[in-house]
């Protein structure tokens, strides 16, 4: 028998998790990189910068930034000092030289502080609306602060990134997910099981959008938020349905295998994809020699292309258990 080393206690880290863990009290987003820390001082001192805030979607960029605007003005002033354009408006060169530059270079009601712009998925601009923005930003510095939001950094011309200060938000990970998780279910008052937290957490890839949305469909279609309720309610393979495949990959014969994988496929409508993303965390915990793995992990990355460029699924499963098969039997020799 192989044997694969699948679950690690989870239980102690989980207690040192929720005493490291920071949330920003005031605005109530999570932050791991210490940038809303920053702004926050930014703000309280009264020195905002241009700012430039990139990363993956999900990680509370817009969010962060409207809490700093709540913070800044009054409900009253919101209106008149704030200017908030996303990816439905407009931003083309066009609404640059018009709606921003008239909004940047009129004066504010109130004596004290700037205006604020936030450009948001501004990854989208045109680069003939980003080389436009860069007079604006220099000449009405006094009176109006830019924060421009995007995912892709590379897609902000280099001038404006000079221009900005940059925070980039990474990718959450569980100890920034957990307390607001657990403030939203506690708030919610959803019924939820450690595990069904761990679910939502492994699944999410650090996305709080995706947390709080499959914790929503899974409350809605289940009632109850378990483990087993979150896997099915978006369709990826469970922790044990991926334990199972691995022995039979590794220990069963070859059409055995297929028959047993393809019938579990069918029973539970799994993606070969999700399978194989799942496979591959474990195959690294597989006691095979080191050329063995590489082999295998190889020819795992190509089933992987294949599934992903349209080719046949049955195909592919075939190329798996046919790629575990190889691997056994070298391994024998
Ligand atoms: N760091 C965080 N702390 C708390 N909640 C968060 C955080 N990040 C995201 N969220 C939650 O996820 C939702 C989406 O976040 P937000 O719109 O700020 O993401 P974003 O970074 O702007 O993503 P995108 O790049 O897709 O626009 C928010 O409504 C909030 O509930
Ligand atoms: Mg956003």
């Amino acid at each position: 028998m192989y044997k694969v080393y699948i679950h690690q206690s989870t239980e102690s880290k989980r207690v040192r998790l929720r005493r490291d863990t920071r949330d920003t009290p005031d605005t109530g987003v999570a932050d791991g990189s210490g940038g809303t820390y920053i702004v926050n001082k930014f703000i309280n001192e009264h020195q905002l910068p241009h700012l430039l805030f990139y990363g993956p979607p999900g990680t509370g960029k817009t969010s962060t930034i409207l809490a700093c605007a709540k913070k800044l003005f009054k409900p009253a002033q919101f209106n008149s000092m704030v200017l908030e354009l996303n990816a439905s408006d407009d931003r083309g060169i066009g609404s640059v030289r018009g709606q921003i530059l008239s909004f940047a270079s009129t004066g504010t009601m109130y004596k004290s502080g700037f205006k604020l712009i936030i450009l948001d998925e501004a990854d989208a601009m045109t680069n003939d609306a980003q080389n436009a923005l860069r007079r604006i930003m220099e000449k009405y510095t006094e009176n109006v602060r830019f924060c421009i939001i995007c995912n892709y950094l590379s897609k902000i011309i280099p001038a404006l990134q000079s221009r900005c200060t940059k925070f980039r938000f990474g990718s959450l990970n569980s100890e920034q997910i957990l307390p607001r998780l657990e403030h939203v279910v506690k708030e919610e008052n959803i019924k939820i099981t450690e595990d069904g937290k761990r679910a939502l957490m492994e699944l999410s890839g650090g996305d709080m959008r995706k947390v709080l949305n499959v914790l929503q469909s899974t409350w809605l279609a289940f009632g109850d938020v378990t483990e087993t309720n979150v896997y099915s309610c978006v369709g990826h393979p469970l922790p044990i349905d991926i334990k199972n495949i691995v022995n039979w990959l590794l220990n069963e014969q070859y059409f055995s295998a297929y028959s047993k994988i393809n019938d579990l496929k069918i029973k539970k409508g799994l993606a070969l994809q999700d399978i194989l993303t799942q496979l591959h965390l474990l195959v690294n915990k597989i006691e095979f020699p080191d050329n063995i793995i590489m082999e295998l992990i190889i020819k795992l990355a190509q089933i992987e292309k294949q599934t992903a460029a349209g080719c046949n699924e049955a195909v592919q499963l075939n190329a798996l258990v046919s790629a575990f098969q190889n691997a056994r039997d070298i391994e024998k020799m």
